[in-house]
């Protein structure tokens, strides 16, 4: 294989940042470079995982075996009246593809604007923010089965989307590889600008009726504002998953704490905001050699310079420990960890 590269430095393949040294790494730039660099490995008996940005993976030590970085390309648009189905290259970078499709005038990503990481990555995390997940315009994607050895289609409920899940992270997290994503886009979108945060910027920028550019740039702003650029400053955005709860669990906090942010949830639990469980046990800003929590935004766990995989993971615990003796809730990551 051409593309072949050996004892690869991951450090510059993940935006946290952690020196982990994998003996294989391939780029792939179609299903066919795929499907070859999957046989390479075979007849090898090598462990395959497959990067994309590299947002929400911390490597805790070497990788023995072959990294599949996706790169396939594709922006493939079909307007049918006022509906726009676009395939998209898993290898396609997120926020590329929202700026493209606001700038024609389709709405349905401008909410997910400047999400780190590939299109490829966004079904397996069912990527979301300000109110919109990419599961609401998803509508099928297209993956190889590396049992059956052939491309497969998979649907919204087949893809088991659930909150920062899907099938991908469990049963198939192995078996299938995602190589394209097709999403339902609209001329005449539905704006959704009741978040918190972009309701205010947008009074911010004197903005009364915004248009889907509008929004895109409001919530550009806002992150810009409080999230750490990966470029400037390791990180993978957020660390954990906001807790769901037992409605009892959130009263009891919120008898305490009566500002403590609480989400009722469709089925009588409670989503709680781990940014401020983090926040409140004390953690914005701190730092443990190298690895280190954000200081605007407690979720964020950050690499200063050199912390390793593991360093990181060892704040994570000690995060997770502090935040269940004070308020007797676990929190789980929602980063891989490799
Ligand atoms: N808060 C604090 N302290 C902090 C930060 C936030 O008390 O240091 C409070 C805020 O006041 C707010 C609440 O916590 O009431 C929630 O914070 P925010 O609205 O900023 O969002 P989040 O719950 O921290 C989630 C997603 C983000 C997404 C934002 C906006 C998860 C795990 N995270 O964060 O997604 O951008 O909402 O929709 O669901 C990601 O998945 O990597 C990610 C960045």
């Amino acid at each position: 294989m051409e593309a072949l590269r050996e004892s690869v430095d991951l450090a510059e393949f993940t935006t946290m940042h952690c020196h982990a040294v994998a003996s294989n790494v391939v780029d792939v730039r179609s299903v066919e470079e795929l499907v070859e660099a999957l046989a390479w490995a075979g007849e090898r008996s090598l462990h395959v995982r497959v990067l994309g940005g590299g947002s929400n993976v911390v490597p805790t030590s070497d990788v023995n075996g072959l990294v599949i970085v996706m790169r396939i390309q594709e922006r493939s648009p079909c307007v049918d009246g006022d509906v726009v189905h676009v395939r998209l290259g898993a290898g396609e970078v997120w926020h590329d593809v929202v700026e493209w499709t606001v700038s024609q005038g389709w709405g349905g990503m401008e909410n997910m604007a400047l999400i780190p990481g590939t299109v490829g990555a966004a079904p397996m995390q069912n990527i979301g923010a300000y109110g919109v997940e990419q599961a609401s315009i998803f509508e099928e994607l297209e993956c190889y089965d590396r049992q059956e050895r052939r491309i497969v289609k998979l649907n919204a409920e087949e893809c088991r989307f659930g909150y920062r899940e899907s099938i991908f992270k469990h049963e198939y997290c192995e078996r299938m590889i995602i190589t394209s994503v097709a999403y339902r886009l609209s001329t005449s979108p539905k704006i959704n600008a009741s978040y918190r945060d972009v309701s205010q910027e947008l009074t911010a920028m004197g903005v009364a009726e915004p248009t889907i550019a509008d929004v895109m740039n409001a919530v550009v702003s806002v992150r810009r504002r409080k999230l750490p650029d990966p470029a400037e400053i390791g990180n993978s955005g957020s660390f954990f998953k906001n807790p769901v709860v037992e409605a009892a669990t959130a009263e009891r906090i919120r008898a305490d704490h009566p500002d403590a942010p609480a989400y009722p949830q469709a089925d009588g639990r409670v989503k709680l905001a781990a940014a401020w469980l983090i926040d409140q046990c004390g953690w914005k800003g701190a730092r443990s050699g190298d690895a280190g929590v954000h200081d605007r935004q407690a979720l964020v766990l950050v690499n200063h310079g050199t912390a390793s995989g593991s360093d990181i993971l060892a704040l994570a615990s000690a995060i997770q420990q502090s935040v269940h003796q004070r308020f007797g809730i676990m929190l789980e990551r929602e980063v891989n960890v490799w």
